[in-house]
């Protein structure tokens, strides 16, 4: 990794990178990345990975502790407390991610945290002037063409946000990606089961795609190289591909049977009623033509980004694990009905 910034490092030096959000998706597969920069990079450098959580003693910063990475307790919203995690550790790459699907998250408590992150690097950076980090920042494909879906607006707010407080990248070089579709997602909440999947999509929406496990190389890559990713931003897509060729795709590489479907009116009704927000996402991404340039844009970084295929063989060992996992209709069924029959048995008894 070359370092353009704190102190003039000359190849072989120590390189610091913090992780925020090291014990989700995207953090750990950047400091899976980071690890495989550990073992060979480009100046020769010495890698030392920092990672801040709330919670030290989890179960994943056990993991991560044991990968040689220094757990640090902090709380990102919290900018005085985080500042001084910066003032320890003098960190010359930083990666945050922020998010509204935490506990008593929201979309405008992901605004604040993404505000405090970049406060408390702007409070380090004027207090340690010699120190320049390079900060990456993951916000989310077409996070300003979309600023009207609320978590992507968010993420446009802290994009800006970052770019005004570096001052024109004096106090610091900054670097935003914007991942699309997480391939992971079918892993997640879209994952297989009894050889079904279902989501919001219609079936034959175009969806760019990427694996966290490039996100992650992305990273890494920009971290290695930040006089080449420097204050812009990259749309980060490694494939195109509707839901019906996913399910023809899994079908293929482990030569079986999935299907997707997509989730019946009544569950759609509920996702309307509950998370409004991502019933809109999903009317949005199927009209906007979503991140058109991305996959052309990514050819940047020079890496084979996984194609869901590759990715299915990477992440999909047999095709029993398209059947294994119990799939949660029934439980959405239940609990759509249950809501309907309540709905229904309260305007029969109280509102006629
Ligand atoms: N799924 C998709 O297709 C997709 C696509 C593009 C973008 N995105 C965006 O990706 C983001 C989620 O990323 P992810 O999946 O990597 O997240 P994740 O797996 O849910 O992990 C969240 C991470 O944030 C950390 N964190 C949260 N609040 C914190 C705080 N106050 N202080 C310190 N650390 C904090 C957590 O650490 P601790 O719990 O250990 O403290 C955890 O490591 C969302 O904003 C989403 O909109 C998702």
């Amino acid at each position: 990794m070359s370092t353009t910034s704190n102190t003039s490092k000359t190849s072989g030096g120590t390189v610091r990178v913090l992780v925020v959000g090291a014990t989700g998706q995207q953090g750990s597969a950047v400091v899976e990345a980071l690890k495989e920069k550990r073992l060979k990079n480009r100046y020769n450098e010495k890698i030392e990975i920092y990672a801040v959580s709330r919670d030290v003693n989890s179960k994943k910063s056990e993991e991560l502790r044991a990968q040689d990475v220094k757990m640090v307790e902090g709380d990102i919203s919290k900018v005085e407390s985080f500042a001084k995690i910066l003032e320890n550790i003098k960190p010359d790459r930083i990666f945050f991610v922020t998010t509204p699907y935490i506990k008593g998250g929201s979309v405008s408590k992901e605004q604040q945290d993404g505000f405090a992150v970049v406060d408390a690097i702007t409070k380090y950076c004027k207090t340690n002037t010699g120190n320049k980090p390079y900060v990456v920042f993951s916000s989310v494909g077409d996070a300003e063409r979309l600023k009207d879906i609320p978590h992507f607006g968010s993420k446009f707010e802290i994009e800006k946000y970052l770019k005004k407080n570096s001052q024109n990248n004096t106090l610091y070089d900054y670097y935003v990606i914007r991942p699309v579709f997480f391939m992971d997602n079918f892993k997640n909440f879209s994952r297989p089961a009894y050889g079904k999947f279902s989501g919001l999509l219609q079936p034959d929406t175009k969806m760019k795609m990427i694996s966290t496990y490039d996100i992650g190389r992305a990273v890494a890559t920009c971290m290695e190289n930040p006089k080449d990713y420097k204050d812009g931003i990259l749309e980060l897509a490694a494939d195109d591909k509707t839901m019906n060729e996913a399910a023809i795709i899994f079908s293929r590489v482990w030569n079986t049977n999935v299907q997707y479907k997509r989730i019946p009116w009544f569950q759609m009704f509920l996702v309307n009623i509950f998370v409004h927000e991502i019933a809109y996402m999903t009317r949005r991404l199927e009209e906007a033509q979503y991140c058109e340039e991305a996959m052309l844009a990514s050819k940047k970084l020079n890496l084979n980004l996984l194609t869901l295929k590759e990715w299915t063989k990477r992440e999909f060992k047999t095709n029993d694990d398209f059947y294994k996992k119990k799939s949660n209709t029934w439980l959405y069924s239940v609990i759509g009905i249950t809501l309907i029959g309540g709905l229904g048995y309260y305007y029969y008894y109280y509102k006629k």
